[in-house]
């Protein structure tokens, strides 16, 4: 250990933290240990089933890959899984909170690891943020199947809502005038997580169980009911012949199925967030890896076949764009369905904020304890339940804020984004501390590392590449930021320099 921090170079942006000094932080932890094998299995899940499937699959389908839907949601499957297996070995190494943040620091580097820690705002916050809008469209849709028809104005953002009134004023409606507008649901949503979290992670992880078992079973109601109503014509053509528009963009064919996978990436976005949870596992070392991979490939199996059952039951050039699932249902006369999986996604796209949510408090506490942000608002755990309550509340003030008052509908491709980098970073750094610490003790290690790597990193970068040209020049202004930030703060703050 002493050889390793006296080996620190206090000066470079390159500096590692040394990895003795994550075990010193873990004996200093004062989270709770109460999360077993399927309580992180568990939160995977609970981050990752949300707006992606009960809503992305509608546009990733009609307008990019048809039925062949499904063979996106393949590949971003294979792009996570080659992520998945390097964050198990990380989280094996380095059971602490913070995950891919924590890991970049101790292999490869500060400025790279604090690029992974701002890239994994945008996953986590923006995130929230953005299942913050989907959730208060599924809550409206469940006020209007009940009758009830608020107006425009408390229910969105002031863009979208005077959009929206104008869309209808020309369809003939009469909606009166408004200067003021708030996404309320949004705004409140956010709160009641923030107080789930700030109570405490066994409360926010046992409200989490119940929310995933009702959200598990709806989708399996989905696919099973939905089998039943599966019209084997409405999947041929299964790759519809690709059609180029005015943009140059293809849809369907080859490249639509791609463009469709980078969309429904974000339906995957949230497996990782059980490794910023390993400082409150009670078995870190052994679970992190199992909930990880676990909750991977239940997703996968369960978003596989939900997207053959939709584009099954309706031709994908009619299925619906803002609520797939849900109108499928509605079109063959199935009301009390549709109230099913309208309470199941609200559900369950309440369980992926609070995962997101704790993720990214978990992220900023590592952060701050290695000194990159301020520690007295970051890294302060409340005495009584012993959770990171001021940053719980700062994350909580701006998602709400973002939420209610910002049109947000193109952000979870900026979310992808972050995550993407994040998880190609991820893929590289494994293997170099293969490479540097061959003889680390590894509980568990990626199979075929060399490969797993490689295929991993250029998975994701082909995914991001493929996205939209405003996402990649909006990412690039982010990450300018991160860098002028952390050459303004965090390298003056940073703990490692007072390691000599
Ligand atoms: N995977 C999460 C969702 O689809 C972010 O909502």
């Amino acid at each position: 250990m002493e050889a390793k921090v006296k080996s620190v170079d206090t000066t470079s942006i390159w500096r590692k933290k040394p990895l003795a000094a994550y075990e010193a932080d873990m004996k200093k932890s004062e989270l709770k240990r109460v999360l077993t094998r399927w309580g992180l299995t568990s939160l995977g899940i609970g981050a990752v089933i949300g707006g992606g499937v009960f809503v992305l699959t509608g546009i990733a389908a009609n307008e990019w890959a048809g039925p062949a839907l499904a063979l996106s949601f393949m590949m971003a499957g294979v792009a996570c899984a080659f992520a998945a297996l390097c964050y198990a070995e990380f989280a094996s190494i380095l059971p602490v909170e913070g995950s891919a943040y924590a890991y970049s620091y101790g292999t490869v580097g500060e400025i790279f690891a604090w690029l992974i820690g701002w890239n994994l705002i945008l996953e986590y916050m923006m995130g929230a943020t953005t299942v913050a809008v989907s959730w208060s469209g599924y809550f409206e849709k469940l006020l209007h199947l009940v009758g009830i028809n608020p107006p425009l104005w408390l229910m969105n953002d002031p863009v979208t809502a005077q959009e929206k009134a104008e869309a209808l004023r020309k369809a003939g409606e009469t909606i009166p005038d408004f200067t003021f507008a708030v996404n309320l649901p949004a705004f409140l949503i956010v709160w009641v997580v923030t107080y789930i979290l700030v109570k405490g992670i066994k409360e926010a992880a046992s409200t989490n169980n119940v929310i995933v078992i009702v959200k598990v079973a709806t989708v399996i109601f989905v696919i099973v009911a939905g089998a039943f109503y599966v019209e084997s014509a409405n999947w041929t053509p299964f790759i519809p012949n690709p059609v180029v528009d005015k943009t140059g963009q293809t849809h369907y064919g080859f490249d639509g199925i791609v463009t469709a996978a980078g969309i429904v990436f974000f339906a995957y976005i949230g497996f990782d967030a059980v490794s910023t949870q390993a400082g409150e596992a009670i078995n870190p070392k052994k679970d992190v890896p199992f909930a990880i991979i676990a909750s991977l490939i239940i997703c996968t199996v369960l978003y596989i076949l939900v997207s053959l059952v939709l584009t099954g039951m309706v031709r994908y050039d009619a299925l619906d764009l803002k609520a797939p699932v849900a109108q499928a249902f509605a079109d063959k006369g199935l009301t009390w369905a549709v109230y099913l999986i309208t309470i199941a996604a609200i559900a369950g796209l309440t369980s992926v904020m609070l995962v997101m949510m704790l993720g990214q408090t978990r992220i900023f506490l590592g952060m701050a304890k290695d000194g990159l942000l301020p520690k007295n608002l970051f890294a302060s755990i409340h005495p009584t339940f012993k959770t990171p309550w001021k940053s719980t509340i700062l994350v909580g003030g701006i998602v709400s804020t973002v939420a209610a008052l910002t049109p947000i509908d193109k952000v979870s491709e900026l979310c992808s984004s972050g995550t993407l980098l994040a998880f190609a970073m991820i893929c590289g750094a494994v293997w170099l501390l293969r490479v540097r610490e061959p003889n680390l003790e590894r509980p568990y290690r990626t199979p075929a590392l060399p490969v797993v790597a490689t295929l991993g990193i250029c998975a994701n970068l082909y995914l991001m590449y493929h996205l939209r040209t405003d996402t990649k020049l909006t990412f690039v202004i982010w990450c300018t930021l991160g860098v002028i930030v952390y050459f303004l703060y965090s390298r003056r703050h940073s703990n490692l320099n007072n390691q000599e």
